[in-house]
């Protein structure tokens, strides 16, 4: 039996994958590669001395799924793949409908064809909305601010419909905090496309030179030093929740949502002060004005996971800040291939074919 992730060859999905492969899983993943990187995948394999199947395939092509629930034993799904930025979503609101509402539609429809009801969504802690002061549990009225955390809040909802009109469904809801960190190899990390939204991918590109310096948004909210609060969580720590969350869904039956957060809240500043240390290098910032849709302090209760899911957070914001730097060192233009004279070639490593309009291509990487 196969767990299938969707969006496996992201930030969240290659770490993901290589605990999965870790615990002993078969693991297929199905991407798109609109955000994801075929390199992390075939680095995933390297850290876990295991292959996995890789499948290029837009949830939008029921086709192209069916094949793979059709070529694999599928036991259950843990769903990532979603476009995941909150400002391209204010400028793009179909396209984060269609690709994170109507793309769950189609692959539920294929997990339903073929029997398939046990689920692990990726959600986000914005479905809190604005109003949420921490520290954040679970049974918090949902609301929220902009299409991207919509998308969340719409398929939850679907999701809920779906268990009530069969009960034989088994869900779990993963509400992430703020995801930071690589995995300790450095072989795998936060690749972002362009100018990265997010504060530790920042740092780290004006660590190694990249930025001219960070842009604190905002220095007088209500905290402790009058910068915006949020609750960091290792990746890997994120990562196990998963596999904690596939343990109960694969157990029981039901739906239940869980926040994925350390429960601490730590500063834009302390951020950085935590980040200077880890790196040994200075990060040059000036204050400018909030940013339009920002809270001032957002962190977890995170007691549901730890008493549910017998999960929690083990790792501090010091392992954070030194396994992203460790990332963003070895790997100064992410996953990009840097070639002789700094010339850089974007080496798609995916050997296998890939989807044909009537087949599926598969292959490892
Ligand atoms: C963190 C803090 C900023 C960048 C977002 C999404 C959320 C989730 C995680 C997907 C805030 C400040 C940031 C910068 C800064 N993504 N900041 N300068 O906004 O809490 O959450 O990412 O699920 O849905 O909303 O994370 O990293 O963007 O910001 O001062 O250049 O850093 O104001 O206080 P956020 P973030």
């Amino acid at each position: 039996m196969s767990i299938l992730v969707t969006g496996g060859a992201g930030y969240i999905g290659s770490h993901l994958c290589a605990e999965l492969l870790e615990a002993g899983y078969d693991v297929v993943v199905a991407d798109n590669f609109v955000n994801g990187n075929a390199e992390s995948l075939r680095r995933v394999e390297e850290i876990a001395h295991r292959s996995l199947s890789v499948y290029r395939c837009d949830l939008l092509d029921s086709a192209g799924l069916r094949g793979i629930f059709e070529n694999h034993r599928i036991e259950a799904v843990i769903h990532l793949a979603g476009l995941k930025a909150v400002g391209e979503s204010v400028e793009e609101p179909l396209s984060y409908y269609r690709n994170n509402v109507a793309g769950t539609l189609s692959l539920l429809e294929t997990m339903r064809r073929f029997e398939v009801r046990k689920l692990v969504f990726s959600s986000s802690a914005t479905v809190y909305g604005s109003t949420a002061s921490p520290p954040i549990s679970e049974g918090f009225s949902l609301g929220v601010t902009n299409p991207y955390g919509r998308t969340k809040l719409v398929v939850e909802e679907i999701l809920g419909d779906l268990h009530a009109s069969d009960p034989r469904w088994s869900i779990a809801l993963l509400r992430y905090f703020n995801p930071i960190g690589a995995h300790s190899s450095g072989r795998i990390g936060e690749d972002p496309c362009g100018v990265p939204s997010n504060l530790m991918p920042y740092i780290t590109q004006v660590a190694i030179g990249q930025r001219e310096e960070l842009r604190i948004f905002g220095n007088d909210y209500p905290t402790l030093d009058g910068t915006g609060v949020r609750d960091y969580i290792h990746v890997v720590d994120l990562a196990t929740g998963h596999l904690q969350a596939l343990r109960k869904i694969v157990a029981s039956r039901g739906i239940d949502a869980y926040n994925l957060g350390t429960g601490y809240g730590v500063s834009v500043l302390q951020l950085v002060k935590a980040f200077e240390k880890a790196s040994g290098r200075q990060i040059p910032f000036r204050f400018v004005e909030r940013r339009p849709g920002d809270v001032a302090a957002s962190y977890a209760d995170p007691s549901k996971a730890a008493r549910e899911l017998e999960w929690r957070a083990t790792r501090g914001i010091d392992a954070m800040c030194l396994d992203a730097w460790r990332w963003q060192l070895g790997n100064p233009m992410g996953y990009a291939e840097m070639r002789e004279g700094g010339q850089i070639i974007h080496e798609n490593r995916i050997r296998h074919s890939v989807l044909a309009v009537s087949g599926v291509g598969e292959g490892s990487l």
